[in-house]
């Protein structure tokens, strides 16, 4: 199956085509030209657009002083609730220190404390203060200028702007070789035209605009991995979708639809404390790291705080931290617009969808279950992150993942090949039934799930998917990549029968050994899904 869309009007050609400019996209770029390949890079909107540039936190490395690969790795799989890949886990780990000094080469200017080194701070999850900061919490900024300035620099890396990618092109025998995308451009690169590559690497980000309230900026809908589940690839672990404990909670109904204001757990990492509608703490006794749990714990229990009082949000209480306007410019900034100053005021809190830890399925090396076709970043699913992601290992994911599949490329590029139409069945949504479709998973495939609300969900779905569209149009293709994803993630969420990191079902409160495994989706070329479930490597 592929999107609706008219033929393509115009073609272009490189040795490997890189979708997205985010710290994914921009990093294989980057290490694509060390072997000399020609690369274009296609991003949908501006270059900059894209999770990475809001990332606040920081990057998660071993580089402190009595930290090591092991405590970082010991961290991660315990996030990851048992559902980690260790081997992705020790890749990240142990290649995690030199992939930020890389970034480091390559300009990123992180913060330093009064003695002159890399100022580390903690975030959820995190037993060691090994998070490097860049603004304050302005972190994604500096890594996207970084690289962004590296890439420029690069004539043999050519970038299209507001070029959203609609499908994968494939020759006879499933090859991916290049992608059908529609460029809003001048001269002859406008409208539909097909880019073909020897390789093709998805770096789209995320889904977060699967729901109705996230930390995602809009052009975050999941089209790389909708794309690759229409092109055949499996997909894995969409299931766990994490919920960010902590967004700014804004009472203005309007004000809470779309991309919300993330206030980064590296505020709780400098001391501030949550507290519920009678002023108590309620993360103590719950885990050993208080606020600094998990975030899928910290989220569960804000939940649980805001169903037994009946409230929106619970609050954050930062006014202890120090310097607030000097360490969070950016969330100071965002606070104050929303009439809070959070240096006397409590900050309304409330868990809204942040990071897919699920995706299209790699191995070690990026590569997808379709030959010629990689994945990379967020979109991708290596493993790594289990269940429930550790707070900055996403960055991180990226720049060290980046490396190795523009290695594996380099070392394996087959000729040219050319595109066949290998199913006549298209999809196009009406673009209008976007909220709706928003809407309706957060209501039933949201922090909280029970089958009586996944099936309620689907059923929603599919009325929602009976609304067609026959204008191809951007809008039109996006709600169309939302709707495949909403079907993936609630197939998923109903098969897991069991409550597991980012994943809690009330009619399955408790974790199961027999769980422990991963769910695999994949959609037919006729259309038809077909769910499987493989073995946790440990
Ligand atoms: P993105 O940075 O999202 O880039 C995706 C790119 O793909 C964009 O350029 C987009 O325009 C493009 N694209 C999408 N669809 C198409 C299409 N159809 N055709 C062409 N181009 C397309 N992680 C951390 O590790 N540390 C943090 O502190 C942190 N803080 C965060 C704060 C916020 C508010 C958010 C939203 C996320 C945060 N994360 C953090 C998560 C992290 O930022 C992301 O997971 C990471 O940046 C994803 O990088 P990426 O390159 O995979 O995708
Ligand atoms: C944050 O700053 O709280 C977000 C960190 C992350 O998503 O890794």
């Amino acid at each position: 199956m592929k999107l609706f869309a008219p033929n393509p009007g115009w073609t272009v050609q490189a040795d490997v085509i890189v979708i997205g400019s985010g710290v994914a996209g921009l990093t294989t770029a980057l290490n694509l030209r060390a072997a000399n390949l020609s690369v274009l890079l296609v991003t949908k909107a501006k270059i900059d657009e894209g999770s990475t540039k809001w990332a606040q936190g920081g990057i998660a490395a071993a580089l402190g002083p009595g930290d090591s690969p092991d405590q970082h790795k010991s961290d991660t799989l315990i996030a990851g609730a048992g559902l980690c890949d260790v081997d992705a886990v020790n890749i990240l780990v142990t290649q995690g220190p030199e992939a930020v000094r890389k970034l480091i080469a390559r300009g990123a200017v992180f913060d330093k404390s009064s003695s002159g080194e890399i100022d580390l701070t903690r975030e959820g999850g995190h037993h060691r203060n090994r998070i490097l900061h860049a603004g304050g919490d302005a972190t994604g900024a500096e890594v996207s200028r970084a690289l962004l300035a590296a890439v420029h620099e690069d004539h043999g890396i050519e970038v299209i702007e507001h070029a959203l990618v609609i499908d994968a092109l494939q020759d006879a025998s499933g090859h991916v070789c290049g992608v059908s995308v529609h460029v809003i451009g001048e001269g002859s690169r406008d409208g539909v035209g097909q880019a073909l590559a020897r390789a093709v690497v998805i770096a789209t980000g995320g889904l977060g605009q699967v729901y109705s309230q996230t930390t995602n900026p809009s052009v975050s809908t999941g089209d790389g991995v909708a794309m690759a589940l229409r092109a055949g690839a499996a997909v894995a672990d969409v299931e766990f979708i994490q919920f960010h404990p902590t967004v700014l909670w804004r009472d203005n109904p309007q004000g809470q639809e779309g991309q919300q204001p993330l206030i980064s757990e590296a505020v709780r990492g400098e001391g501030a404390l949550l507290l519920n509608h009678k002023g108590e703490r309620f993360m103590v006794g719950k885990h050993e790291l208080a606020e600094l749990a998990p975030r899928d714990i910290v989220s569960k229990e804000i939940f649980n705080q805001m169903q037994s009082s009946n409230v929106p949000h619970v609050w954050l209480d930062a006014t202890h931290v120090h310097d607030f306007p000097e360490r969070f410019p950016t969330i100071f900034q965002s606070c104050n617009e929303n009439g809070i100053d959070p240096r006397v005021q409590l900050i309304p809190v409330a868990p809204a969808s942040h990071y897919s830890s699920g995706g299209v399925l790699v191995d070690l090396v990026g590569r997808t279950t379709v030959p010629g076709l990689y994945a990379c970043g967020e979109t991708a699913c290596t493993g790594a992150h289990g269940a429930n992601r550790l707070a900055s290992n996403s960055l991180l994911e990226g720049l060290v993942f980046g490396a190795a599949i523009a290695e594996d490329i380099s070392g394996n590029l087959p000729p040219q090949g050319i595109p066949v139409r290998r199913s006549e069945e298209t999809l196009l949504i009406d673009p209008a039934v976007r909220l709706s479709l928003q809407l309706t998973m957060t209501e039933g495939a949201g922090v909280l799930r029970s089958e009586k609300s996944l099936l309620s969900t689907l059923k929603q779905l599919e009325l929602l998917g009976t609304r067609r569209s026959t204008t191809p149009c951007i809008e039109a293709w996006e709600v169309s990549n939302l709707y495949l994803l909403a079907v993936a993630i609630v197939r998923s969420a109903l098969e897991r029968k069991e409550s597991r990191g980012s994943h809690w079902r009330s009619d399955f409160p408790d974790t199961s050994d027999l769980w422990q495994k991963r769910i695999i989706q994949k959609f037919g070329i006729d259309g038809t899904w077909a769910t499987s479930e493989i073995a946790v490597k440990k």
